[in-house]
């Protein structure tokens, strides 16, 4: 099969302020990332994605952009990039930008001409009104309408009032996005990140979201919303967007879709097209935000496969920016750490990392005075916020870990020294070492980035039984959710012991043979790949 790199690629995501300081102010940068290709490349992955790096006045971190046509001080100039770009590509590794095509910040240019008067050049560049029309409010808290004394009118906000919504149902505008957008593309880049691509277009007549049921302690998530995102016409706007970006070869669009929990993967197969005309990736959560457990992730699972098709390539994500890291998530459990990062690279299509997560990184913990993301500081102690998962890279054992020579911008995780990729490189049963062999089995098995998954049913609700098939190639793969050593028949597959072969356990020192009578033993969160020597399952 000739398929496009996004469609099997492992992507590395790099929060550029947390992962490399090259000049000791604290803050990572574009030229500390370069430094650093020799281990990204080191771990196998395909292309790196990096959280916003234009210029913005970071009052969501990035995710405001000022000019996107410029890099922020911050993190280097317009060299840097040129020159990451150019490093990138010498170690084959595709470079993935992030993109906020849904609001900019205040002080984007389009928006100080917009906001001058109703009829400015940039008037309807962004959403106006008289009087705020509808219940729709911003999911950093409070309404989304904000009143500019300037204009005399209340402008929509999806997010903070300092990331007004860019107005999608304005050609003009369109027009003026997708030159940003093709001027990274002639730079070279391999694709983009789409952030909260399914917010783009609202409602016309600015209707009321409908209630939701429940109660959650969030009043954005009060509200269902159907009428502030996932307008039927946002598709159109996709689709044209995938047009300029397949006038240049092999760019890839994944999308970042916003969701009601715990998941809808229905929605985010949607913006795929389809026929894979929308964008080419999607993100879907649900395996982040459900509860680690065999019946459920595999109802998940097979949920988003159904969604996606055999004709359209699904996404796997355990981490990102947003979200408390996994070993923290599954309360520092290294074993259940480990068990989701094999099942996340033992399915099809493409897989997201988050820097970090290869150590066995935790979640940093931030005291309130020490307190950055702007969703934190609004909600603690309800909510702390997402500095906790944005903590920085830990590289050697010492002072400031070899990240800076500065004290962060955000704590290291708690016990840092433990977690060093100079240590970690030495000991062949790390994380790091358990990551870097986990993808290169992947990068050589071609059943395991692109072959079909069909899920075994079977008695065992501690158990996820599946089989990855391409060609004449057939793996079986037993993932093990419990603490509890687990036995399955090997009748229970048509199979007998000699047709199978191990090539990789999540537990290098498993305690009981593998085989015995005909079953595969497991240990307590094993996670078991056996290569299936005879075609029958
Ligand atoms: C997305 C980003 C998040 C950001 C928000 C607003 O959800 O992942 O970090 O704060 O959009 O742009
Ligand atoms: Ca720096």
């Amino acid at each position: 099969m000739d398929l496009a790199w996004w469609q099997d690629c492992v992507v590395y995501q790099i929060y550029p302020r947390s992962f490399q300081d090259s000049n000791n102010d604290g803050i990572g940068d574009l030229q500390g990332i370069i430094q650093r290709l020799d281990y990204i490349k080191s771990l196998g992955v395909d292309a790196i994605w990096l959280n916003p790096i234009f210029t913005s006045p970071m009052a969501d971190f990035g995710y405001d952009i000022s000019d996107y046509r410029d890099i922020d001080p911050i993190f280097g100039s317009m060299a840097d990039v040129d020159l990451l770009i150019e490093k990138a590509h010498e170690y084959s590794l595709k470079v993935i930008f992030d993109l906020v095509l849904n609001h900019t910040s205040n002080k984007h240019p389009w928006f100080l001409e917009s906001r001058k008067s109703k009829d400015s050049k940039k008037a309807d560049y962004y959403i106006w009104n008289d009087t705020v029309p509808n219940n729709w409010k911003g999911a950093f808290g409070g309404r989304g309408w904000t009143f500019d004394k300037q204009r005399g009118q209340f402008y929509f906000h999806s997010f903070l009032p300092q990331q007004p919504d860019l107005n999608w149902r304005n050609p003009a505008t369109v027009d003026s996005i997708f030159g940003e957008v093709r001027f990274w593309l002639e730079k070279g880049v391999d694709g983009f990140r789409l952030d909260v691509i399914n917010s783009i277009v609202k409602d016309e007549s600015f209707r009321d979201n409908p209630k939701a049921f429940g109660h959650r302690p969030r009043p954005y998530d009060m509200q269902r919303h159907i009428f502030d995102r996932n307008r039927p016409e946002s598709h159109s706007k996709v689709k044209m967007l995938r047009k300029l970006v397949d006038t240049f070869p092999d760019r890839m669009l994944v999308g970042e879709i916003m969701v009601e929990n715990p998941g809808e993967p229905e929605l985010a197969a949607s913006y795929l097209g389809k026929t894979g005309e929308e964008l080419n990736l999607s993100f879907d959560f649900s395996l982040i935000t459900t509860s680690f457990s065999a019946q459920k992730w595999q109802r998940c699972a097979k949920r988003w496969y159904e969604a996606v098709g055999m004709h359209r390539t699904p996404t796997w994500v355990m981490n990102n920016h947003d979200v408390s890291r996994s070993i923290s998530r599954f309360s520092n459990n290294e074993q259940k750490a480990r068990l989701a990062t094999f099942f996340q690279l033992t399915q099809r299509g493409a897989i997201f990392l988050y820097y970090g997560e290869e150590l066995g990184l935790r979640d940093s913990f931030v005291y309130r005075k020490d307190m950055q993301d702007p969703l934190g500081r609004r909600y603690w102690p309800f909510y702390r916020g997402r500095d906790a998962q944005r903590g920085p890279m830990v590289w050697s054992v010492g002072a400031n870990h070899g990240f800076s020579e500065s004290d962060p911008w955000l704590p290291f995780t708690k016990h840092a020294n433990r977690y060093t990729v100079e240590n970690q490189e030495l000991e062949p049963d790390s994380m790091l070492s358990f990551y870097r062999s986990l993808i290169e089995l992947r990068s050589h098995e071609p059943a395991l980035r692109q072959g079909m998954c069909v899920f075994q049913e079977q008695q065992n609700t501690s158990l996820i039984v599946y089989t990855r098939s391409l060609d004449e190639t057939q793996f079986l793969v037993l993932v093990n959710f419990s603490s509890k050593m687990q036995s399955v028949s090997f009748g229970e597959f048509g199979l007998r012991s000699s047709d199978s072969e191990e090539i990789f356990s999540t537990t290098s020192n498993s305690k009981q043979p593998r085989f015995s009578y005909e079953n595969i033993n497991l240990d307590g969160y094993e996670g078991v790949l056996l290569r299936i020597n005879k075609l029958n399952i």
